[in-house]
């Protein structure tokens, strides 16, 4: 079996992009978290699919709630990628954000976003993978926010 500090550095030659993944709580309480492990799975039906570590305060969240939100971040918005993998409760204090159809937070200024009913929940190991059909979306210009190899980059073109 592949040792993890191989995985670890062959998974990082992966770049990828950045999002803050929302959902509420049963109180309605707004949560988000920063994601990178999320894709695209398929164009018809419109399903995306991202990963939740099993230890995250958002596991049992995502695990009950019908929907979620991806917003993809803009280079500008490193600090709100640090903010929401940071351990601090209030993560929406001072943001800009709206809602959108389901009631989801959505960041201001990203460069897209994308709200999802879940679809399906899978054993991922000690991630939970979790589909969301898209229901609605938009898309911004601007510059992705990318990680790769452990860090932030951004792309030259
Ligand atoms: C760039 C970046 C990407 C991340 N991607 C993921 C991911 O895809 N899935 C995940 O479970 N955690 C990911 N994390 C870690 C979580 O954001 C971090 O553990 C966060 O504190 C979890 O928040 P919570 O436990 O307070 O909900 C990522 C962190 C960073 C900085």
């Amino acid at each position: 079996m592949i040792d993890a500090p191989t995985f670890r550095s062959t998974l990082g030659r992966f770049a990828t992009g950045v999002t803050v993944l929302t959902a509420r709580d049963a109180s309605g309480r707004d949560h988000g978290m920063t994601v990178s492990a999320f894709c695209s799975v398929s164009l018809d039906p419109p399903r995306v699919l991202c990963c939740v570590e099993r230890s995250a305060d958002m596991y049992p969240i995502i695990q009950a709630a019908s929907h979620f939100a991806i917003n993809i971040l803009t280079t500008a918005q490193e600090p709100i990628s640090r903010r929401f993998a940071e351990e601090r409760d209030d993560r929406f204090d001072g943001l800009g954000y709206t809602r959108g159809l389901t009631g989801l937070v959505l960041l201001e200024d990203t460069l897209a976003y994308l709200e999802c009913a879940v679809a399906a929940r899978y054993d991922g190991g000690d991630h939970l993978v979790v589909l969301g059909d898209v229901i609605a979306g938009a898309a911004s210009d601007g510059r992705p926010l990318l990680y790769y190899r452990g860090g932030y980059a951004q792309m030259e073109r």
